[in-house]
């Protein structure tokens, strides 16, 4: 088989290389006022080897650093815009002239073949349907993330379950149960959380789940969109990866859509799959209203599994890996908890006089920068930026790595220190403070992430609430703490450490 693919491979690339010389030769002479970036040839030597590796982010700083914040790099058939500040993204994506051009979706192999041809969210382009859509997932966030009552119980209930289980263990394989907690609170999200439906729909989460981290990685959606023929290669990885994919894709639906409608009762409330299925019955033969379809609802599913799992499951394991390497903050934040919470329950109330606290959330969004290239933008007509043009069809990918390791901004980004997010009283610097302004790992404007409030308000909780019953420590069971240095992590989409164990040690005061 691998013979077979050598060969296929060899006979395609001298065409692929003829194909590319021209589409780049033919851009070069339409395109006089582009952006500056490398020549073709180191382009794509540039992010052959990213790929290669699975380490792009590691490969562009060199590139930000010679061509300045914006890098235009040609990569085949598209050319990818590099933007290398917060600042000059948000301006691209939200000043009004640029703000309706520059906020599609790249057309990519998961939005086609996965994602229904993009009738979700994420990965759809900017749209009546797309802006509707974000419209019900806030309004449904908010219900639930604000709490109603049945909803709220089981949050408490699940936290409570995290923390009796760490009681029970000297050691504790931490960043597996954090992870197990963010994936059940997301399947109870979605399906309720006391039936059959919805534990069974838990494991299929992890399976979809892992599959999308890997395909979604940028460098291997890119060689899939560019190439998307490698889908049907026998033997490589790609066909692997899809065909796995969408099977794992499949079987979700089988009971966190299809047997769910099937057992949906009209004014029951199990989770927000019953919500979408009793919007999807209310506008039915009404012509006029918006109707959600059984793909869109679908899709919707997939992006919030996609979107909320593994990037809350891995701040969080990001941010305890730091703490547990570095004891002393862990006692500040510890100092903070017994000042301003003492012998009660943490609550969201106590977020705004815990800056420590807060100061350690946001470092750990920038420090890991969990997703280095956010979720790439589409340009979608040309337009004039800096007496430059950026043409239609750019892919404009903000360098969410480069923007919060720059040291020109921060000074020394390769240290964790939360200290930098307070001001000399310890208060937290206001959100427009150019510390601030120079962050964004939840990206900005019309597609900027609704989920915001729900990750930084989810992994505050968790943390008060572990951090007031337990100290962690390095394991002391044979095993070691994976590097807390983010370069060395696994490449993934979402970037996490590996799986590690700390000792748990439960506090004097319970
Ligand atoms: C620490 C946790 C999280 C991080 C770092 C994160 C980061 C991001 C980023 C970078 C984007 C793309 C922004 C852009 O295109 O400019 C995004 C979009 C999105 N996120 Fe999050 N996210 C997190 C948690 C969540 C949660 C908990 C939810 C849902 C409950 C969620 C739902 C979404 C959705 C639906 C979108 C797509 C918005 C659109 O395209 O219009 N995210 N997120």
């Amino acid at each position: 088989m691998e013979g077979a693919t050598i060969y296929i491979l060899t006979f395609l690339a001298p065409l692929v290389i003829i194909y590319i010389v021209l589409v780049a030769w033919s851009r070069r002479r339409s395109d006089q006022r582009s952006l500056p970036g490398p020549s073709l040839v180191e382009g794509v030597k540039v992010f052959l080897k990213g790929s290669y590796t699975s380490k792009l982010h590691l490969y562009l700083p060199d590139l930000a650093r010679r061509y300045g914040e914006l890098v235009r790099v040609n990569v085949v058939l598209r050319d990818i815009v590099f933007v290398n500040d917060a600042l000059v993204f948000r301006h691209l994506v939200r000043d009004k002239t640029f703000r309706e051009l520059t906020n599609d979706r790249p057309s990519t192999f998961m939005r086609t073949f996965c994602f229904y041809n993009g009738q979700d969210m994420v990965l759809a382009d900017l749209s009546q349907q797309q802006r509707q859509l974000r419209k019900i997932f806030h309004l449904l966030l908010k219900f639930y993330g604000e709490g109603i009552g049945k909803f709220e119980e089981l949050m408490t209930r699940t936290l409570g379950e995290l923390t009796r289980d760490l009681k029970n263990k000297e050691h504790s394989e931490l960043s597996t149960s954090l992870k197990t907690y963010i994936r059940n609170i997301v399947g109870y999200l979605l399906t309720g959380g006391d039936t059959e439906i919805a534990r069974t729909t838990l494991g299929k989460i992890d399976v979809f789940n892992d599959l999308v981290n890997n395909s979604l990685l940028f460098e291997n959606e890119s060689i899939l969109q560019f190439f998307p023929f490698v889908r049907f290669v026998p033997g490589t990885r790609f066909k692997r990866m899809a065909n796995a994919l969408l099977a794992a894709r499949d079987d979700l639906h089988e009971t966190c859509f299809y047997a769910m409608k099937k057992t949906y009762a009209v004014g029951e409330r199990r989770g927000i799959v019953d919500d979408m299925i009793a919007m999807q019955e209310e506008a039915r033969g009404k012509g006029g209203e918006f109707e959600l379809s059984d793909e869109m609802i679908k899709a919707v599913i997939q992006d919030i599994i996609v979107a909320a799992y593994l990037t809350t499951a891995s701040t969080l394991s990001s941010l305890f890996l730091q703490i547990i390497s570095k004891p002393e903050i862990q006692t500040k934040m510890y100092q903070e908890i017994h000042s301003v919470i003492g012998d009660g329950q943490p609550s969201f109330n106590h977020r705004q006089q815990m800056p420590y606290t807060e100061a350690v959330i946001l470092e750990t969004l920038r420090y890991s920068s969990i997703v280095s290239f956010l979720v790439p933008h589409l340009v979608r007509e040309d337009i004039h930026y800096d007496d430059c043009v950026i043409s239609k069809g750019t892919m404009l990918v903000m360098n969410g790595w480069y923007s919060h390791h720059r040291a020109d901004k921060w000074g020394d980004p390769d240290v964790f220190r939360p200290e930098r997010f307070l001001d000399s009283s310890g208060q937290l610097h206001d959100p427009d403070h150019p510390v601030r302004l120079n962050m964004i790992p939840f990206g900005s404007g019309y597609r900027s992430c609704p989920g915001e409030t729900f990750a930084k308000s989810r992994a505050f909780l968790v943390v008060t609430t572990l951090l007031k019953n337990f100290e962690f420590l390095p394991p002391e069971n044979g095993t070691v703490l994976p590097p807390s240095d983010p370069c060395l992590w696994p490449s993934t989409a979402v970037r996490c450490p590996d799986n590690y164990f700390a000792k748990v040690v439960l506090r004097d005061t319970n």
